[in-house]
């Protein structure tokens, strides 16, 4: 952000003699602090638009839940009085329900199976949210497996894991993800996970180790668990209403920036991933690896797809968006 004084939507704007070249205010915000690869993602992006579209749109960055919390801003979003945001899949998926086939419990096993599925789904994404949601998809940012915390107990297996009281995204998804393994999970807004761990609201939340360590979670956390049922994912979405006022050459640039940030933030989230686990553990909290009965976790999550269709697109979009991603996963798993 350079030269700002005044807010300006859709008009140059004159600072006295000097002509500014900046013909657009983008906000953009997130739910993290400055150590998270979320931010590392938005300044990055932050300095590509500047830099393709010559400053003529100014990107602003509100990280830390500071205009809202996630489900509050998409919507935001999807009326234009905010720009864009960087936001959890889960955390959209209520309001663009086609988005939620990154959301099935173990449907991926590797951060290169997530990122083949999110590059291959963004365009057809991109046909379906604008009229879904009001938003379009620049850029999929992935950061690790979602890993168990908790200040009760190790959890090694589904017994340790009764009775805790877990946090989980606002999302069906996530809510009877966890029923299957016996618990009665707490929906609640990013934003207030962590004065809810330091009261002891709830026991534990499940999020990706670099998040763990910017949250500093090992100040209200002893115990992790790698159950391993789903990758963060996150795209950087637009308000659809602002993009079509734009012109072809700005639009064109912030597809360019969006996809070439993402996978800056995707590299930037591997390599701070193994820092962050190695981290937490110097911090004193005890990792515990996968459940031992991991495949019960999985039978039982997995048990639960068929019912998910309908919440996440219909059958429909569900068939075409299996078939793209084991297209785009083929040569991975084989
Ligand atoms: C959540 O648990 O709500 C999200 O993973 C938070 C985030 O966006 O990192």
């Amino acid at each position: 952000m350079k030269f700002l004084t005044t807010l300006t939507l859709g008009a140059s704007l004159l600072v006295g003699t000097t002509a500014m070249a900046q013909d657009h205010i983008m906000r953009l915000s997130h739910g993290e602090n400055e150590n998270n690869p979320t931010h590392v993602m938005a300044a990055k992006f932050e300095e590509l638009v500047e830099k393709y579209t010559d400053g003529r749109i100014d990107v602003q960055i509100f990280g830390s839940n500071q205009l809202g919390s996630e489900q509050e801003v998409a919507q935001s979003v999807r009326t234009g009085s905010i720009e864009a945001e960087i936001l959890y899949t889960g955390n959209l998926v209520p309001l663009a329900p086609s988005i939620g086939v990154m959301m099935l419990p173990y449907a991926f096993t590797s951060t290169q199976e997530a990122h083949a599925a999110m590059d291959a789904l963004q365009d057809p994404l991109n046909e379906r949210l604008p009229g879904e949601a009001g938003v379009r998809v620049l850029g999929y940012l992935e950061k690790g497996f979602r890993v168990l915390t908790n200040s009760e107990r190790e959890v090694r297996n589904i017994e340790d894991l009764q009775g805790l009281k877990i946090r989980v995204s606002k999302n069906n998804i996530a809510i009877e993800t966890f029923r299957s393994w016996g618990l009665d999970p707490i929906p609640m807004a990013w934003a207030e996970v962590f004065p809810a761990l330091q009261q002891g609201v709830i026991d534990g939340q499940e999020n990706p180790y670099t998040t763990a360590v910017s949250m500093k979670f090992n100040e209200v956390q002893s115990y992790i668990s790698e159950i391993h049922y789903l990758i963060w994912s996150g795209p950087l979405i637009v308000s659809e209403r602002w993009y079509q006022g734009l012109d072809a050459d700005l639009q064109e640039a912030l597809n360019k920036a969006g996809r070439e940030a993402a996978a800056f933030g995707r590299d930037n989230s591997a390599s701070e991933t193994e820092v962050a686990k190695k981290a937490l553990v110097e911090m004193g909290m005890t990792l515990s690896g996968a459940p031992e009965d991991e495949a019960k976790w999985q039978e039982a999550a997995r048990a639960l797809w068929p019912s998910f269709a309908e919440e996440i697109g219909g059958e429909e979009w569900v068939t075409e968006a299996s078939s793209i991603i084991a297209e785009a996963t083929a040569d991975l798993s084989n």
